[in-house]
């Protein structure tokens, strides 16, 4: 983990230090106390705009040397654009911008955290705090040798200028622990599968119990035990034993029904004996997004003290071919008691889940579910890198988790399920088959996962597409996104958390 940033909030009156950082609009028009910093300063950012033809447009930056007027040796105005129409992730993508300004070794910056109509909100103030602190990510643990210029590593103190220094700490220590549940979520995807298998995911998850969290860890015997013949035969070809881990956060009423989540953790798919091409396999350590997401989601929820009770469950295995690999061919037996027929080893995620979902549902009688997985590469043929595949059998949860999309910036699309789909997985020999052909490939995976959820509201998130190697952007630079922790939790906060 490398939390280069420290983010702290002072008034608008403190002295700035370090890289100075101011807002306009599309007009380059300043707030009053970003004026009154800028002071004879102000008139430059008129005519560097003009020489370099800087408009103010939503995330452009003005980047100034040495400004004249000011202390500060580098002055950066970032624009608003039209101030209007600005919402919760423009404020984390400002946060992102300034953090790309940061060097090694520039120590300190001081962003004016005002729009020209005024004071930014709290809200937004915490959404610039929490960009900058995602943008500045970095995954380093494995590097030994840094690179020319990487010598020096980034920590920087960053000050938030503000109109309400309390209410600006008040709402950012929640915000802060959102964030540490996605640093954790990305740390887990970019760590090598040679270190992270399904006992040390485990080991990782239970730290959980250091915020109060109940972990409990169940083993080959207690999974046979149970009857979870899909996931174990996913697992049965590797030397690493599988694993599934139950978290459980109890920040609720004592009477009402936990919120449940579920995560893909397949610490490496190799596709078993329908073992897959040498090109990009190393992605496939990355196969257990879905679970990182739900041990982040599960930090942040008890972090800050979310008033919810909350259910996580990670499937671990790893997908390896070996004399006792499961077979294409074999018919496994799944907790449910439905039967499954293998057709391809590759499509091992939909078996994983099979057991853990019909485990929460019948175990934990949860609200609601919502699974996570890196379940197909079809996702990314239908929806490319920019959203997560969407299904589910419930309209109001799924337009809430479409709402807090949009608020996150972590956008889903969703996408059909349907009976005429189930004869696409009808299998000759057993109750259901593994794949169900080339076309509409989510689809039927989805399919597949809606016969172990019985009534439960649930919702299936496809983030092959999302969770892992997906274009850089304003808040990631890494590989491992973390995508979903912020989706979740906002989920939680806006509709499931007793006031
Ligand atoms: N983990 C993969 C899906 C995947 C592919 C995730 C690329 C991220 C990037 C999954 O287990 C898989 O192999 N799916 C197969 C299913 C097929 C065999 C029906 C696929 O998508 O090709
Ligand atoms: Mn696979
Ligand atoms: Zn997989």
């Amino acid at each position: 983990m490398s939390d280069a940033v420290k983010v702290g909030f002072v008034p608008f009156s403190a002295a700035p230090s370090g890289i100075l950082v101011a807002f306009c609009d599309d007009g380059l028009k300043l707030g009053p106390a970003t004026a009154k910093a800028l002071g004879t300063a102000a008139d430059l950012v008129k005519r560097a705009a003009e020489a370099s033809q800087f408009k103010g447009k939503n995330g452009a930056v003005l980047d100034i040397l040495a400004p004249e007027g000011v202390k500060a040796g580098r002055l950066i105005v970032i624009g608003a654009g039209t101030v209007s129409g600005l919402k919760g992730s423009d404020f984390l993508k400002f946060g992102g911008v300034a953090a790309s300004k940061l060097q090694p070794g520039n120590g300190a910056m001081t962003i004016l955290a005002e729009l020209p109509g005024g004071a930014m909100s709290a809200e937004q103030v915490v959404a610039i705090a929490s960009g900058l602190r995602l943008r500045a990510y970095k995954f380093d643990r494995y590097k030994t040798k840094k690179k020319d210029g990487e010598e020096r590593v980034l920590r920087a103190d960053v000050s938030l200028a503000v109109g309400d220094v309390a209410a600006a700490k008040k709402a950012f220590a929640p915000a802060g622990h959102v964030v540490d549940g996605v640093v954790i979520a990305r740390d887990l995807v970019n760590e090598p599968p040679n270190v992270l298998y399904p006992e040390e995911f485990a080991r990782r998850a239970s730290q959980l119990r250091r915020l109060g969290v109940k972990v409990e860890v169940l083993d080959v015997k207690a999974m046979q035990k149970l009857g979870m013949g899909a996931l174990l035969g996913v697992g049965q070809g590797s030397a690493r034993p599988s694993r599934t881990v139950i978290m459980r956060w109890n920040g609720g009423r004592k009477t009402d029904a936990p919120v449940g989540f579920v995560g893909k953790g397949v610490c490496f798919d190799t596709g078993g004996i329908s073992i897959k091409p040498a090109g990009s396999m190393e992605d496939m350590k990355g196969d257990m997004g879905g679970a990182a997401c739900v041990v982040g989601l599960m930090h942040a929820l008890a972090a800050r003290k979310a008033k919810v009770n909350a259910v996580g469950a990670i499937g671990l295995v790893e997908n390896m071919p070996d004399g006792n690999a499961q077979r294409p061919g074999d018919i496994v037996t799944s907790m449910s008691g439905q039967t499954i027929e293998i057709i391809n080893t590759d499509a091992e995620g939909r078996l994983v889940l099979a057991d853990v979902l019909w485990y929460v549902a019948k175990k934990v009688k949860p609200k609601f579910m919502v699974d996570l997985a890196t379940l197909t590469g079809a996702i990314m043929v239908a929806l490319g890198t920019e959203h997560a595949g969407m299904f589910s059998n419930n309209d109001e949860l799924s337009e809430r988790i479409a709402k807090a999309g949009l608020e996150t910036g972590e956008k889903v699309w969703r996408l059909p399920l349907g009976p005429e789909y189930d004869k696409l997985i009808d299998s000759q020999f057993a109750d259901m088959k593994n794949t169900g052909g080339r076309h509409g490939g989510s689809i039927t995976a989805a399919q597949f996962l809606q016969r172990f959820v019985d009534e439960t509201p649930w919702a299936h998130l496809d983030i092959a597409g999302t969770a892992m190697g997906a274009p850089k952007s304003d808040i990631n630079q890494s590989w491992g996104s973390g995508y979903g922790v912020r989706l979740l939790d906002r989920l939680v906060a806006d509709h499931y958390e007793s006031k």
